[in-house]
């Protein structure tokens, strides 16, 4: 079902969202919190975002933002403050070197990568990506009047992503190529090997490379990834990197997010920006500035919970024949394989089988079809353990 499709037949609605799906990942949150009104106790494994609180100096920054009435209206890019304290982020943990101006401060990692999309992709454009993948980036590449291009990547491979399928998809219309590592659904890191082939085949060409840092702080292995310094030494001309507060500070409701490209691109994304949400409110900007330059040990005490997670929920998984799954080394999903769970007679699809483990068993999941990946189904590790234990309880009394 389409955009167009959600409403009466009786309202004509503008030609776009004829091709935009709505979420199916939000889908999930929405019939988790009918059944919970209803007094169901559900465990929701569905939901992307992290079970731990904001950081309390985080919430102090934004209460005394609030107490000291700094509640107008910002730069639309941004308070300067943050915009530097982002570039420093930046230059800390990657070594490249933004100026603060290159920086503009969106309403989550989705309004940068929305912004980005409108700036630089229209009709005519195509625009490659990898699936499984975040809806979002396919959705907004067709928002923006572009076609998106899908390469799949596979659970053979750990779902990486690699140079050449990418590259064998570049044709005339390219204009860009959308990279999301680590990977939700898959927890995939791209290498920098791979990167590296993959800019041999892009540098110099007309081709954006726009890469989606979300859960950039959640990763698992000593593997080196800098994937940012990669891009900024080759070719920085062509490179936007998106990131956000959402994941790696538990911030997912304050709507922080920014991207840093060059100058040109950062000031087409701010023009977008002015005339749609104008910019993040003052209150937010003030908590995301605490989180990025207050203290860190709140990220690194959510990401030893999240590795002592996914290693329980992984060994669970994996000692069940049925699941066929890999070990993510990012983000916090498992994303398996559960072909061996379906059957022309029984449930047939991983959704049937989702809305079959939210019915009678009261575990969230979200179906590998919201991925672009029917027989998988992505399970969110950001919950307790306690909690992740009797999910899979819940889970193995359904299967048996
Ligand atoms: C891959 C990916 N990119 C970007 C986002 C956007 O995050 P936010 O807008 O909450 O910062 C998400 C959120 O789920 C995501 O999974």
């Amino acid at each position: 079902m389409s955009g167009a499709d959600c409403v009466s037949d009786t309202i004509r609605l503008a030609d776009r969202l004829a091709k935009v799906f709505p979420s199916q990942t939000q889908q999930v949150t929405v019939a988790v919190s009918q059944l919970r009104r209803r007094g169901v106790d559900v465990i929701d494994l569905g939901a992307g975002e992290p079970d731990f609180h904001t950081p309390e100096h985080v919430k102090t920054a934004a209460a005394a933002a609030i107490r000291d009435d700094f509640t107008r209206y910002t730069a639309g890019a941004g308070i300067i403050e943050l915009r530097e304290a982002i570039a420093r982020h930046y230059a800390d943990r990657y070594g490249v070197t933004y100026d603060a101006e290159a920086v503009v401060v969106t309403t989550g990692g989705k309004q940068g990568l929305y912004n980005t999309a409108m700036a630089l992709f229209g009709p005519g454009d195509e625009v490659i990506t990898h699936v499984p993948g975040w809806p979002s980036i396919i959705e907004q590449v067709q928002l923006a009047g572009a076609e998106p291009v899908r390469v799949r990547t596979w659970a053979e491979h750990r779902f990486e992503v690699q140079a050449d399928p990418i590259l064998d998809a570049v044709t005339p219309q390219t204009r860009g190529v959308v990279i999301n590592s680590p990977g939700n659904p898959t927890g995939a890191v791209m290498s920098e090997s791979e990167l590296g082939r993959l800019v041999d085949g892009l540098v110099g060409r007309d081709i954006w490379f726009v890469l989606d840092l979300c859960y950039e702080q959640l990763t698992y292995e000593d593997t080196p990834s800098n994937l940012p310094r990669l891009l900024w030494d080759r070719m920085a001309d062509q490179t936007v990197l998106v990131g956000s507060v959402s994941k790696s500070y538990a911030m997912t409701g304050w709507r922080c997010g920014w991207i840093l490209a060059p100058l040109a691109v950062a000031a087409a994304c701010n023009v977008v920006q002015s005339h749609s949400t104008s910019h993040v409110t003052s209150i937010t900007q003030c908590a995301a500035l605490a989180a990025l330059t207050g203290p860190q040990a709140c990220v690194s005490m959510m990401r030893k919970q999240y590795l002592a997670r996914r290693d329980a929920l992984f060994s669970w998984v994996d000692a069940d024949s049925r699941f066929r799954v890999s070990r993510p080394t990012g983000a916090f999903y498992l994303f398996p394989d559960v072909s061996e769970l379906l059957s022309p007679d029984g449930r047939r699809t991983s959704a049937e089988l989702v809305q079959a483990l939210l019915t009678d068993a009261h575990v969230a999941l979200t179906p590998g079809e919201a991925f672009d990946a029917p027989g998988f189904v992505r399970i969110s590790y950001a919950a307790s353990m306690d909690v992740l234990q009797e999910a899979w309880r819940r889970i193995q009394r359904f299967l048996a």
